[in-house]
């Protein structure tokens, strides 16, 4: 697929089909994501892949979290909204309305519900970062989390990057127990084929560069 395609194409998919995913797929997306740059190649990222049953029964535990309302103690702590930038409160705020606007749900039932069911995929690779990891390293896992993005959908592969796969790292430590207390579960990324649900259908827009390019001659 062109470069620009690839781009464009990839949106967060919040309903996945029960297809899963070939392992040997799995494997090919994360060999391409290993090739993103990182600080003198220290390649700080671990990436754990749940599938199958290890899945199912995160899947239980998650959707009786959210329907019980337990508050997320996430390993990388969040930010309150009013902590963003006025620049993110703003394209937050608007993300909200134009969601609600698409799925015409205003308590967006819908996407709240996709988020305990792990957005249904039928694979989630959790990446992790030592837990002293710098700054740096967490821009090195950002760049391996957009190339494996980008190495998915290249193979026809759906995906959404999501705090909510990552909100309860308890329990998902509980079924993936070589995940070590030392390591920081970072973010999760599902994986999967989507349907034809309407959240899927929803397009993000982006600022103009106008609004945060700055080119100086
Ligand atoms: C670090 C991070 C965390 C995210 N967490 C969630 C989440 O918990 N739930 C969700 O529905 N989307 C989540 N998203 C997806 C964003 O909402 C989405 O990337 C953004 O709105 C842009 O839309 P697009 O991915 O379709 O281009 C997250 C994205 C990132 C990068």
């Amino acid at each position: 697929m062109e470069f620009n395609d690839l781009v464009y194409l990839r949106h967060s998919v919040r309903e996945f089909s029960d297809k899963p995913v070939p392992e040997d797929t799995l494997k090919q997306i994360i060999t391409i994501a290993g090739r993103s740059p990182s600080w003198e190649n220290s390649q700080p990222w671990k990436a754990y892949i749940a599938t199958g049953l290890t899945l199912n029964k995160i899947k239980e535990t998650w959707n009786e979290y959210t329907l019980k309302k337990i508050k997320g103690n996430p390993d990388m702590k969040t930010q309150h909204r009013v902590e963003f930038s006025q620049q993110s409160q703003e394209n937050m705020a608007q993300f909200n309305e134009q969601l609600i606007k698409w799925t015409k749900d205003p308590e967006l039932s819908e996407f709240i519900k996709g988020q305990g069911n792990l957005f249904k995929a039928s694979a989630v690779v959790y990446l992790t970062l030592p837990k002293n990891a710098s700054q740096w390293s967490v821009y090195d896992l950002g760049s391996f989390g957009q190339t494996l993005q980008l190495a998915a959908k290249n193979l026809g592969v759906d995906s959404i990057p999501a705090y909510a796969y990552v909100m309860y790292p308890d329990v998902i430590r509980k079924y993936m127990m070589s995940i070590k207390d030392d390591e920081m579960l970072s973010v999760g990324i599902g994986l999967g084929y989507a349907t034809e649900h309407i959240l899927n259908s929803f397009q993000t827009e982006r600022l103009p560069i106008a609004r945060y390019l700055t080119i100086y001659r």
